[in-house]
């Protein structure tokens, strides 16, 4: 007898009914023999690996110590999250949301979308966040971390005062700070993200043209990504304090006079075009290219 179940062959040798017959149990006897026919022994093929030698974390170097590592790996994860959040935000309410059309005028969503993307999920292949002041930076007054530019530009180096200044994501609207009078660098996750789209892995070269203040990013909304402070006010107003985040105001008085200039001087400047740059790294260790 043969049965063909799916691919195997199944061939039943012998089937021996046995005929011991009592006076009233009848008891069968069956005796069943089953042999697999196995038509080929080639092992199965290890699946081929589409992403092989993908590079899913962000590297940290070995210069960095267990606190460093913990508090950047916490930061870090924070970009993640801001960004991670704001691509949902976009995704949901599109150009219909006014905290897009203040940061991103008409751009289309898919192009924003794929910009915080690209820190949530691009490879992190060839990127090094150290810890070892390899450029002497960390010993400038103020500074708290650099990008290493011409020296390496897939490599920040984050400085000690990172580690003990920058706040972590779950103080969103707290400590008096508001979207629109505080610096990007309060919290850890926010400079990170800054610091993110200087590397070519994350920022292809483009998004590094980086508005500095709240309201040179809105004037330069049109043409330059915001993604930081759009990420921390929609961040803000979704998680952190629900339905109500803290944009705040820009103060009046200083911040206008000094950084006009600069925001004047680019408006025109597509966020597409490869303008050249040039970059100089403030006190406060945040970079500025214009
Ligand atoms: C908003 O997006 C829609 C397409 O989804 C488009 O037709 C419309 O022009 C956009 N509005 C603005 C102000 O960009
Ligand atoms: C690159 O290295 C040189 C020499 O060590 C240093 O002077 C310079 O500041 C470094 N550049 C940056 C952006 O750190
Ligand atoms: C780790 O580095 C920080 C500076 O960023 C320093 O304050 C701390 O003492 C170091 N920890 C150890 C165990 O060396
Ligand atoms: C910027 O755009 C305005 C109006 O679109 C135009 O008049 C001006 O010449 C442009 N400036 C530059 C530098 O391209």
């Amino acid at each position: 007898m043969r049965y063909s179940i799916g691919n195997a062959l199944l061939v039943c040798l012998s089937i021996n009914f046995g005929s011991g017959l009592t006076a009233r149990v009848r008891v069968r006897q069956d005796a069943v023999t089953v042999t697999q026919t196995v038509t080929s022994s080639t092992p199965e093929p290890t699946p081929f690996n589409w992403a092989s030698g993908a590079t899913e974390q962000y590297p940290i170097h070995s210069s960095c110590n267990a606190t460093e590592r913990a508090l950047l790996s916490k930061g870090l994860g924070d970009a993640i999250k801001l960004a991670d959040h704001a691509k949902q935000h976009v995704l949901r309410f599109g150009n219909s949301s006014d905290f897009y059309v203040k940061y991103f005028g008409t751009a289309p969503t898919a192009e924003v979308i794929g910009w915080y993307d690209r820190i949530v999920s691009a490879d992190r292949g060839g990127i090094w966040f150290r810890c070892d002041d390899i450029d002497g930076n960390c010993q400038i007054d103020g500074y708290a971390g650099h990008w290493r530019g011409e020296n390496a530009t897939q490599e920040t180096v984050i400085c000690p005062l990172s580690y003990t200044t920058r706040m972590p994501l779950e103080g969103l609207c707290g400590y008096g700070y508001s979207v629109a009078a505080s610096k990007l660098n309060v919290y850890f996750g926010s400079d990170l993200i800054h610091r993110l789209y200087h590397l070519p892995a994350i920022g292809e070269g483009i998004v590094e043209h980086y508005a500095d203040t709240y309201d040179e990013c809105l004037e330069l909304a049109k043409n330059n990504p915001a993604e930081a402070y759009f990420a921390l006010d929609v961040y803000a107003f979704d998680i952190a304090v629900p339905g109500e985040g803290c944009t705040g105001k820009v103060p009046k008085t200083e911040s206008s006079a000094t950084d006009q200039p600069t925001a004047t001087s680019a408006p025109n400047t597509s966020s597409t075009s490869a303008a050249p740059t040039e970059c100089h790294t403030h006190a406060d260790g945040t970079e500025h290219c214009v």
